[in-house]
C-alpha cells in the first residue's frame, strides 16, 4: 500500500493575497469550484482579515456563499481575530486556520498585535468557536525561520505549538513563511513534532523562496509528516514579509509523489489544467514547472526525419558488421 499525502490548496488566500489586482469574485469562485474536483484534501478559500490590510480578499463572504461544496473536500479559512471568526463562522466553513508568528517582530508587522496579544485574541476565538463544531488549525508563520529577526529557536516555537496543543485545537502548522527552511532543519523538527504530538494533527506549509520547496516536502516526508499546503501555479507571498515568494507548487509536488508512488488522491493532468488557466486569471505568467513542462508521462513526438535517420544509422551499422567480418 502506498503511503497516504494529503494536499492542501492555498492558492485562493496565499496566492490571491499578494496579486496586485483584485481577482473579480466569480473567477475566485470557478477556480474554487475547478479546483474541488481535482481529489484535494483541502482547500483554503479565503480570508477573514481586514479588508484594509488585504484588500484582495475583501470578498470573502461572497466566495464562500458562491462555491459549491464537494462532499470529502474540507474548506477552510484564515481568521486573525475574533472579528474575523464571527464572520466566518456566519459563512459555516468546515475549519478555521487560525494564524500567528513565532516571530515577535513578524507578528507586529503582519498582525499589529504582539505574540502575547494573538494568542490571548486566538484563545477567546478558540472557546468562542468550539461549541459550533468547526474543526481548529493553528498556522504558526516564521515556524522556520523570520526575515527580520533571523533564526527562531525550536524550543521557542514549540512552546507555542504545546500552548494550543494545551487548548485542544485539531492541528497545527508549521509555516515557512519566506522559504528559509532547508530539508535536515525540517526532517529534525517533523521527527520532534511527531515523537512529541502523535496525536495532534500536522500540516507542513512551505514556499519555495529559495527554491528547496520540494526538497523539504520529502524531508518533511521522511521525518513522519503526511499533510502539506502548497499552491496552484506557485503562486503566493505573505504581504507583510519582506521578500515573501510564492508557496511550493500544488502541481509540482503532487507530480512529484505520484512519480514517487504516494497516494495524493489527485488527478495531476486535472491540477495541470487548472495551473494553466492561471495566467489568464492573474495577468502575468506562473512559477510552477510541470505546467509549463508538462507531465513526465507526456511524451513528445519524434521528429519527422526520425525514420530516415534510423535507417542510415541500421545501414552504417550493416556496413560496419560487413568490414569487421
Ligand atoms: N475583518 C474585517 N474587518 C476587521 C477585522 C476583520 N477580521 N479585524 C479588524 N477589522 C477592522 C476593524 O473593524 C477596524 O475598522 P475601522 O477602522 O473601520 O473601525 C479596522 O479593521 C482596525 O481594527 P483593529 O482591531 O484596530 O485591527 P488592526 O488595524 O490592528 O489590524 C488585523 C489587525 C489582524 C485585522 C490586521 O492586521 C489584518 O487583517 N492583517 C492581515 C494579516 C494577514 O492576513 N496576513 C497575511 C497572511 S498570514
Ligand atoms: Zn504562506
Amino acid at each position: 500500500m502506498s503511503k497516504r499525502i494529503y494536499l492542501q490548496d492555498v492558492a485562493v488566500r496565499d496566492g490571491f493575497q499578494i496579486e496586485p489586482v483584485f481577482i473579480p469574485t466569480e473567477k475566485k469562485i470557478a477556480l474554487i469550484d475547478a479546483l474541488s474536483r481535482t481529489g484535494l484534501a483541502k482547500i483554503e478559500v479565503s480570508s477573514f482579515t481586514s479588508p484594509k490590510a488585504i484588500p484582495a480578499l475583501a470578498d470573502a463572504e461572497q466566495v464562500l456563499s458562491g462555491i459549491e461544496r464537494v462532499p470529502g473536500v474540507l474548506y477552510t479559512v484564515l481568521v486573525p481575530n475574533m472579528r474575523g471568526a464571527e464572520r466566518a463562522l456566519g459563512c459555516g466553513v468546515d475549519e478555521f486556520n487560525l494564524v500567528m508568528s513565532v516571530s515577535e517582530t513578524h507578528n507586529l508587522t503582519n498582525l499589529r498585535m504582539t505574540r502575547a496579544q494573538s494568542f490571548a485574541q486566538l484563545q477567546e476565538v478558540i472557546e468562542y468557536a468550539r461549541p459550533s463544531g468547526v474543526a481548529l488549525n493553528i498556522s504558526l508563520s516564521c515556524s522556520f525561520g523570520c526575515p527580520m529577526e533571523g533564526a527562531v529557536p525550536r524550543d521557542v516555537v514549540y512552546g507555542w505549538v504545546q500552548r494550543f496543543a494545551d487548548l485542544g485545537v485539531n492541528g497545527i502548522t508549521l509555516c515557512d513563511t519566506t522559504g528559509m527552511a532547508y530539508p535536515t532543519q525540517v526532517l529534525e523538527m517533523t521527527r520532534a513534532f511527531r515523537e512529541r504530538w502523535p496525536g495532534l494533527g500536522l500540516t507542513l506549509h512551505f514556499h519555495n523562496t529559495r527554491g528547496m520547496g520540494l526538497a523539504n516536502a520529502l524531508a518533511a516526508i521522511e521525518g513522519g509528516a503526511d499533510r502539506f499546503d502548497a499552491s496552484l501555479g506557485g503562486l503566493g507571498g505573505c504581504p507583510y514579509a519582506p521578500g515573501a515568494t510564492g508557496n511550493v507548487c500544488t502541481e509540482d509536488l503532487a507530480h512529484m509523489l505520484e512519480l514517487m508512488d504516494y497516494d495524493t488522491g489527485v488527478d495531476v493532468a486535472a491540477l495541470v489544467t487548472c495551473a494553466r488557466n492561471l495566467p489568464d486569471i492573474v495577468g502575468h505568467d506562473i512559477s510552477g514547472q510541470v505546467a509549463k513542462a508538462g507531465l513526465v508521462s507526456d511524451l513528445h513526438p519524434r521528429p519527422e526525419w526520425f525514420d530516415e535517420a534510423l535507417q542510415h544509422a541500421r545501414a552504417r551499422e550493416a556496413r560496419q558488421a560487413r568490414m569487421i567480418t
